[in-house]
């Protein structure tokens, strides 16, 4: 059987000493591809220079909502030269998050920036990685505004059913990680039994968010079957047939073969 991790940070100072050691045991529990996100022009850059290095990795470019201090047009200019590099497949990770900026005017900064690079995604023919945190009606509203025309996922989905109902009719993914096998975290495992199976993607969103049983300790790419088996769970289908499909998700948005 073979995995993806469609939404990890390797290029996090969590996994300086020992990348390869990591990697290494991705690749022992068949996660074959890790799809590296970058959040700011250096984790960007570094990033599409791990996709050069690894045969497995590929990257993502763009800036995260959370990290637009050195954001500009200029900056800009420079995540697009990097999108076109070889396997350089989403722009991400982009989005809202309105759980750390209660202010109006950071708020705002969020969404022209969030717009841009969906407006960038479009124009070089990519998907998007979409981070959404307590901003759900924004985020569907700009999605409905602007739509990523490529595709976009939702990492990490934290809204409601209800929001997924409705992005989902936009065509949108719904990529889930570790909380799926927490016990008190009711509303993303009813979402993962309510998003259509043709929508689902894995993630680890590493070095975050560690699933059952090795919560609270550095996540990693080789997690992935752990997600994967808690999905089958939900979906009521066996994990044979739960990759199966996850894997023919992946390579719709983003276009990359199983390796
Ligand atoms: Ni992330």
């Amino acid at each position: 059987m073979k995995y993806f991790d469609s939404h990890c940070h390797l290029g996090d100072d969590a996994f300086k000493e020992d990348f390869d050691a990591v990697y290494q045991r991705a690749l022992e529990k068949e996660v074959t591809r890790m799809l590296v996100l970058g959040w700011d022009l250096p984790s960007s850059r570094n990033a599409v220079a791990l996709a050069k290095r690894y045969k497995n990795i590929y990257a993502a470019v763009g800036f995260h909502p959370e990290n637009l201090d050195e954001v500009s047009d200029e900056a800009l200019e420079q995540i697009k030269e990097l999108a076109k590099e070889e396997k350089v497949v989403a722009i991400g990770e982009i989005g809202l998050d309105y759980h750390w900026f209660k202010d109006l005017e950071p708020r705002a900064k969020q969404r022209e920036w969030f717009i841009k690079q969906i407006e960038l995604a479009n124009s070089l023919s990519l998907p998007i990685s979409v981070h959404a945190r307590d901003a759900s009606g924004d985020t569907l509203q700009i999605l409905t505004d602007h739509p990523a025309k490529y595709g976009a996922v939702l990492h990490c989905y934290s809204g409601s059913v209800e929001t997924m109902k409705s992005l989902s009719k936009l065509g949108y993914y719904f990529g889930f990680d570790g909380p799926i096998t927490y016990k008190n975290a009711v509303e993303p495992k009813e979402c993962v039994k309510a998003c259509p199976i043709n929508r689902l993607l894995t993630e680890t969103d590493s070095p975050y968010l560690s699933p059952v049983p090795l919560r609270g300790t550095r996540n990693e790419p080789g997690n992935i079957p752990l997600i994967v088996e808690k999905m089958a769970e939900l979906k009521e289908i066996n994990v044979e047939e739960m990759a199966e499909q996850l894997n023919r998700n992946f390579e719709e948005l983003f276009h990359v073969k199983t390796l």
